[in-house]
């Protein structure tokens, strides 16, 4: 017999970011963090996961290609899961597994992202965050989302904000060991939905330093990263969630554009300097930022992941259309910018 669960998550987006780890191996970060997840139906990772007495090992396939499961993030995750495993019975059938069984069964894995991998969207955001949940449906895990999050949390840190929709804040924690660092929801995806979220793939070649060693290099560089840990994203998780509350447009977009500043800031005080962004995204950035100036109040956001490409939030549908139109205005088709292909591709938006 075989036993299969799928399960899809979309990936999320930081509008305070995570940037910096206190604790490398349970993945426990230096300030809190708020994000927006997606719509499902766009940027996500569709994980399904079979078990059956015949499998001899675990084994996984990302995108098609077998990979290697043999990496500490994902035996946490699997330790996690299995340690926390439940009777499974499907009468249908015939299935019976006992909570010990679970210790001597092998797992397959096979997740698909509709989107680049390792481009700086999220993408291990919304695979370890399926990874851990079909797994936990599979092996009958009776813990809320949040306990979830702490497990997916070492997958991939912002992956633990990805089990929530609508808005989520991962809270840092204060434990050792890590038990206390996990996602809750601020508000669920009705809430604002006006917001339109637009992805601008400026380029979907893998990025060259990779978060995970890019804030390593932060922290053990940086004296910004320690006030911004410190001293500014305290106060700026405060305003966030107050601004999220009450729909407040202009508080979220300065709080978020000034967000993603300061962490690209942080990459360039670190040593060697780290560049995520090109011409093709602080172009984006003056062409937003001068908009927002000649309306008066702010109709954009704009936050930049560690990667070029550009995730713009409209504050309704028809600001969002006039943003798609301006920006096939400064990147026309068949000119030389790196955008076009995508906006104009079936992979734009
Ligand atoms: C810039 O979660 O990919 O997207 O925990 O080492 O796997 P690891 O890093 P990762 O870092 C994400 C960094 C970010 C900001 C954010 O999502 O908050």
């Amino acid at each position: 017999w075989v036993l299969v669960v799928t399960a899809r998550t979309p990936t999320n987006i930081a509008v305070i970011k995570y940037w910096g780890k206190r604790d490398e191996k349970l993945i426990l970060p230096v300030n809190d963090s708020i994000s927006v997840t997606l719509d499902p139906d766009h940027l996500c990772t569709t994980t399904t996961v079979a078990v059956s007495p015949s499998f001899d090992q675990d084994r996984m396939w990302l995108n098609g290609k077998e990979i290697s499961l043999s990496g500490g993030r994902f035996q946490s995750c699997l330790r996690e899961i299995r340690s926390r495993a439940s009777d499974v019975e499907d009468k249908e059938k015939g299935i019976k597994i006992s909570k010990e069984d679970w210790e001597k069964l092998h797992v397959h894995i096979a997740s698909y992202n509709n989107f680049p991998t390792a481009a700086g969207l999220a993408s291990s955001a919304a695979g370890f965050a399926c990874f851990v949940f079909s797994l936990a449906k599979l092996m009958n895990v009776n813990e809320d989302q949040s306990k979830l999050s702490a497990i997916a949390r070492q997958g991939s840190g912002s992956a633990c904000r990805s089990l929530f929709g609508g808005f989520v804040k991962w809270i840092m924690g204060k434990d050792k060991n890590g038990s206390d660092s996990l996602a809750v929801q601020l508000a669920d995806e009705e809430h604002w939905d006006d917001l339109v979220i637009l992805v601008a793939v400026v380029s979907s070649r893998q990025k060259e330093t990779s978060s995970t060693s890019g804030m390593r290099e932060s922290v053990e560089t940086s004296l910004l990263l320690q006030h911004r840990a410190k001293e500014v994203v305290p106060k700026r998780i405060l305003q966030m969630e107050e601004a999220i509350k009450n729909r407040d447009f202009a508080s979220f977009a300065q709080l978020t554009c000034a967000d993603s500043n300061q962490f690209h800031a942080v990459c360039l005080d670190t040593s060697p300097p780290i560049f995520y962004m090109n011409d093709t995204s602080h172009k984006i950035i003056s062409i937003v930022e001068k908009w927002n100036r000649s309306e008066g109040t702010p109709q954009v956001a704009y936050t930049f992941d560690a990667g070029p490409n550009a995730v713009l939030i409209a504050r309704n549908r028809k600001v969002a259309a006039l943003l798609l139109q301006r920006l096939l205005f400064y990147f026309p088709p068949n000119s030389d910018s790196d955008l076009n292909s995508y906006i104009h591709g079936d992979k734009s938006i």
